[in-house]
Parts: C-alpha cells; structure tokens; sequence
C-alpha cells in the first residue's frame, strides 16, 4: 500500500474512529469542501498540511445549501481525482459520507444563523446559510478539528463560520486564506466548468470591475478624503458588468462591513468589502475584494 494515499471513510464512525486513534496532544487541520478541488482548496490544504500534524478533508455535496433551481445535481462529482490530488499534498483522512449519512430519515435539527438570510448573498440564495452553518456544525462535531480552513472567496461564509465558533463556543481555530485566482484574475471556483470558452474569456472582468472600485477609493483616501460613498464604489463596478452583453444579470453589488457584512452606506478608514454576484452566460460567479 502507498502510505501517502489518504484513508477514505465514507461513514462517521470510520472517521470518528480514526480521529481518536490520535491522542488530544495531535493538532488536526480540517478542510470542509464540496469536492471538484481547484488550485483554490489546495492553498487550503497546504496551509493545513503546513501548521497540523494530521490533515483531514471532507468532500460532500452538502443538498441542505442548494435552492430550488440551483445546481445540486449538475454540480461535478470526481472522488477519484480529488484524492489523487490530496494524496499529492500528504491529506492523511478523506471523510466523503453519503447525503444519507449526513441526513438521516429523521433529520429535522438546523442552525439558523439569525440575519444571514438578509445579507446580498443570503437574498439571493434563500436556506443557503442555514444549509452551510448546519453543515459545517455537524462536520465539526464529527472530525473534532483544531484548525479549519475557510477561503475568502465566500466572503458571507467566512463571517458565518466565525459566528458559529464564537456563539456556540467550539474549540477550534478558524483560519481564512485569500482568494486564489487565474492569471487573469478570474476567481477559481468549481463552477467554472460550467463556462463556454466565449464565457470565459469574458470573465475577468469581474475582477476587473472591483479592482476599479479599489481604485476609485484609494485614489480619494489619497485626496485626503476621510470617507467614500459606498454609492460611488457600487457605481463604478456596476458601470464596468454593464459594458459586457454576456452578463445577463448583476445579481448586486454590496459594499460592506468587514466583520459583519451588513451593508455600509460611507466607507471610513475601517474599511469594506465589496462583493458582487452575477450570471454569466448561465452561470452564477461571485467574487469580492477588501479594501481598507
Ligand atoms: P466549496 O465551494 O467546495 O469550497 C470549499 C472551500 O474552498 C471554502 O472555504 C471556499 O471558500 C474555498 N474556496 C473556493 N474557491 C476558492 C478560491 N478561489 N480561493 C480560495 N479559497 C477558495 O464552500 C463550500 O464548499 C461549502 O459551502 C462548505 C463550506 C464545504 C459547506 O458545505
């Protein structure tokens, strides 16, 4: 057997039980993704191979995070090439439980992260955060992590992560790392498969349009300016996703709070993020940037 293959364990107990053949001194690092790995999750990987002694994935179309309409069953299924890729990176435990698994026949307790549903992401994809934070409570309470790596990529996940530790006093370390992009700037997501080619070579503009928006309040803070109207910055992002015919919808623009992604109407030294969501083509891209 090849020793750096890592175990997989498509059950709880499995996983449960090789979680506490570790003793509680052993650090485990812990990457909860959907499968369809990109360059983007294996940043996430190598961080938590980096700073833990033993690193565990999770690979699970999580059904309780998709709307009606969505993806869930066109989103890419590749098991077999996700782990070749985890094993390249010395992953030591796969947990890839079925959605029977995960929700039982009699399933019916959900977190509800009060206020979620009312952020841009949350209005434009009803349920999804209450999907996410049930998910991820119950990934945490199987694999027990010391550290868990998000991606700032989901910038409302990441506040919802960090909510979910703090209020219901996990033990675990969240770790956010940057957004891995393109060279052309396009931010890596699975759902990128889903573009023509003609799609994707339009999709940088994206990034482009909040890189504008960068621009645009840097340039008054350097005026001496104290505060920009979150106005302006929507404005100049959405004049830029109007210039492309392939962008059928701009789904928003928001410009918010670092820490709590409630919508800001001027930007001071504390800074913003500002995220957007729209449908290229038939696909749904999202993508934001820190300014501060
Ligand atoms: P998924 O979309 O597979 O993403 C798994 C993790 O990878 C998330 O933390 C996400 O933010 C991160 N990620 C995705 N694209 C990235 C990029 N270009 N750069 C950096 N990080 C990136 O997010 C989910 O799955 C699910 O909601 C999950 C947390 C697993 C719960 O079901």
């Amino acid at each position: 057997e090849n020793p750096t293959r890592p175990s997989i364990h498509p059950t709880v107990e499995s996983i449960r039980s090789a979680r506490k053949s570790y003793g509680p001194s052993v650090s485990v690092g812990f990457v909860p993704t959907m499968g369809a790995l990109h360059e983007g999750h294996l940043s996430l990987f190598r961080a938590a191979r980096s700073e833990n002694d033993v690193v565990v994935a999770s690979i699970f179309v999580n059904p309780t995070q998709f709307g009606e309409g969505e993806d869930l069953e066109k989103y890419p299924r590749q098991l077999e090439k996700d782990v070749d890729l985890l094993a390249s990176i010395g992953v030591d435990h796969v947990f890839a439980p079925s959605s029977d698994t995960m929700y039982g026949k009699n399933h019916v307790t959900y977190l509800e992260p009060t206020g979620f549903d009312k952020t841009r992401e949350g209005i434009a994809r009803p349920n999804h955060f209450r999907g996410v934070a049930t998910v991820v409570a119950k990934l945490f309470n199987i694999v027990q992590p010391t550290n868990a790596y998000f991606g700032q990529k989901d910038a409302v996940q990441c506040v919802l992560i960090r909510r979910i530790v703090d209020d219901l006093n996990m033990n675990i370390n969240v770790r956010i790392l940057d957004t891995v992009r393109e060279r052309d700037g396009l931010a890596m997501s699975s759902r990128n498969a889903y573009l023509m080619a003609e799609q994707r070579d339009k999709a940088p503009i994206v990034y482009k349009a909040l890189c504008a928006a960068r621009e645009v309040f840097e340039s008054r803070f350097a005026r001496g300016m104290e505060e920009v109207d979150a106005a302006a910055l929507q404005e100049v992002v959405e004049n830029i996703l109007r210039t492309e015919p392939l962008i059928s919808e701009v789904q928003y623009v928001a410009v918010d709070d670092l820490e709590t992604m409630q919508p800001l109407e001027k930007v001071g030294s504390g800074g913003c993020i500002v995220s957007l969501a729209c449908i290229l083509g038939t696909v749904r891209l999202i993508d934001n940037i820190v300014l501060s």
